[in-house]
């Protein structure tokens, strides 16, 4: 576990606050823990998909995409459909890369498997909430997301790089959070967080790689940036618990 962590915690350019923690591991916010967490899962498939959406696949194969989501997203904002069917779902089509991009399939094939992976954890999760008794209910999403975003440039490819190097922290970040909360978790919650770990470190890699590819030239002082903005909104006070909220404000 320490081999998948250095790694990430040099990426970062702080360690989550332990106010943080103790917050995390009281029961009456288990609720809001891992309702926020589930809905995270499903934005990281939501997000890689846009991606691939947007910069990589042909129409048909876009379509395809979406209707594999569907079910996902009915059920967290519609509150349509049974969870336990969630898990039978599969992307039955082999996308196809639009002609001429130079990137597209090496995107397309690391986000796929990505999405595959977040929509697994996604059920994951649901289970954990079956198993703890707590019924999910629509949340707000914390700052953390859109407080990274913001930045994202709006011209190409910087803005395609921008958002990889987005989701290369708050994969990391996560990742960091598994680890730092399991211990203090009851046993099937935290034997659950650690199994995330390897995927999400993974993920994180995969973020990086490909914004360094895409751009094709040094990336240093943008990840630099990124990495200040992610550490204000994980150091800075936050009223809102959640997942990848900041320090919590009294
Ligand atoms: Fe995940
Ligand atoms: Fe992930």
């Amino acid at each position: 576990m320490e081999n998948l962590l250095a790694p990430i915690k040099a990426f970062l350019k702080c360690d989550t606050p332990d106010e943080w923690v103790t917050e995390a591991v009281k029961k009456e916010n288990l609720a809001v823990l891992l309702t926020d967490h589930l809905i995270c899962e499903l934005k990281a498939a939501q997000s890689a998909m846009f991606l691939i959406r947007r910069y990589a696949v042909d129409a048909d194969s876009a379509k395809a995409l979406l209707d594999w989501l569907k079910p996902y997203e009915d059920f967290a904002y519609r509150q349509i459909g049974d969870w336990r069917e969630l898990e039978k779902l599969k992307l039955d089509k082999s996308m196809l890369v639009k002609s001429g991009s130079r990137y597209g399939q090496d995107l397309v094939d690391k986000m796929v498997m990505l999405i595959r992976e977040e929509l697994h954890h996604f059920y994951q999760v649901l289970e954990m909430m079956h198993k703890y008794d707590i019924e999910y209910d629509k949340i707000e999403s914390s700052r953390y997301a859109k407080g990274l975003l913001r930045h994202v440039k709006t011209h190409e490819p910087d803005a395609l790089i921008d958002k990889l190097i987005c989701g290369a922290y708050i994969e990391a970040r996560s990742c960091e959070r598994f680890a730092k909360i399991a211990p203090f978790l009851d046993k099937p919650l935290g034997d659950f967080y650690i199994s995330l770990l390897r995927s999400e470190a993974r993920h994180y890699q995969d973020y990086l790689t490909l914004a360094e590819e895409i751009a094709g030239h040094d990336i240093s002082a943008r990840i630099v940036f990124f990495a200040q903005v992610e550490a204000d909104l994980i150091r800075q006070p936050d009223s809102d618990f959640k997942f990848h909220s900041g320090t919590p404000a009294n």
